[in-house]
């Protein structure tokens, strides 16, 4: 494109576009400057910045207030006390690196440099507390359904397909490729506020020590690397579709088929660890509360509520 036309379509002057051009190839964009001829860009780097998913964001509210951090403790965090200074309902908060990455029940996430997306999203839902947790299971499946496009485009009908691990892990080929922590703040019948983060192994080569026994990336399967902006804006926009769907209803009544469809554990044995008691079963999908429903051996169903739960594959991890 000419400079001419950037300086008319932008409404800066020359001098700002070389400046700008400057600023760009310093954070890894090539762009070549042809002298009469303007400038082309040859090389978009994977960077996560407010500009790359701004410019691929195709929502009316889920990631329009975008924070990005080069390095910060964890997005959840960042979201919390963003939360706290009145930042706007479907606030995205993403980092490159984490340095204090939290993973669920105390655990920590291992948040390498460059090759992951880690991000939190800021929800102020006008719904009864006691159905906030089921916004979890709402990313899961927005998250599964976008990892899920962009592996079929790089692989084709025939890709692996993206799964579910009630409630909140996304598994890919038997790893697990994600997990979700959502922490949020409520005050008897009212909610101030959910953050929901979610971790995505997408570019990672290999994992250190024991992870490498349990956690894929979305590169280990296709064999190829994945534009992490790109991806962040297609799970805005799936989140957007099915938190609309669930808010209207406060349940899973809508999405249950929809999630099913992702759902790796159906029909497979299951331990449910419940504090102070230890089972295992089938399970046969989740019910309307987004409880994972268990048939029991001695044929009984119970319904399993995420909270305290835990729940293994009998014969490995899925
Ligand atoms: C799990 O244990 O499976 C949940 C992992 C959640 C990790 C994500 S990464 C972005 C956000 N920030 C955090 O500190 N944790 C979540």
């Amino acid at each position: 494109m000419s400079g001419q036309e950037l300086c008319e379509r932008l409404g800066v002057s020359r001098t700002a576009i070389w400046k700008i051009v400057g600023q760009l190839k310093e954070e890894g964009y090539q762009i070549e400057a042809v002298k009469n001829r303007g400038y082309h860009m040859l090389f978009i780097p994977d960077v996560i910045t407010e500009a790359e998913i701004g410019s691929r964001l195709n929502t009316k509210v889920m990631g329009r207030s975008c924070v990005c951090y080069e390095e910060t403790d964890s997005t959840n965090i960042r979201a919390k006390k963003l939360a706290e200074e009145d930042k706007p309902h479907g606030t995205l908060v993403c980092a490159e690196k984490q340095t204090g990455g939290k993973g669920r029940r105390g655990r920590a996430w291992s948040s390498p440099s460059g090759e992951a997306i880690y991000m939190s999203l800021l929800l102020r839902p006008q719904i009864q507390p006691v159905h906030a947790s089921m916004l979890t299971l709402v990313m899961g499946l927005a998250a599964a359904e976008a990892c899920n496009e962009v592996l079929g485009e790089a692989m084709g009908e025939k890709s692996l397909k993206v799964q579910i691990k009630w409630p909140n892990d996304l598994v890919l080929d038997g790893k697990k490729i994600a997990g979700i922590l959502t922490e949020m703040s409520v005050e008897m019948e009212y909610i101030h506020y959910v953050v929901i983060g979610i971790g995505i192994n997408v570019n990672t080569k290999s994992f250190p020590g024991e992870l490498e026994k349990t956690a894929g990336s979305l590169y280990q399967t296709a064999g190829r690397s994945f534009a992490r902006a790109d991806l962040i804006a297609r799970c805005m926009k799936c989140f957007e579709k099915y938190y609309e769907i669930f808010c209207r209803t406060e349940n899973f009544s809508v999405l249950k088929k929809s999630y099913g469809d992702f759902l790796v554990n159906t029909g497979k044995m299951v331990r449910v660890l419940e504090p102070g008691n230890e089972y295992t079963g089938t399970a046969l999908g989740i019910n309307d509360s987004g409880e994972l429903l268990v048939e029991r051996e001695e044929g009984q169903v119970v319904a399993v509520y995420a909270g305290e739960v835990s729940v293994r594959g009998v014969y490995g991890y899925v």
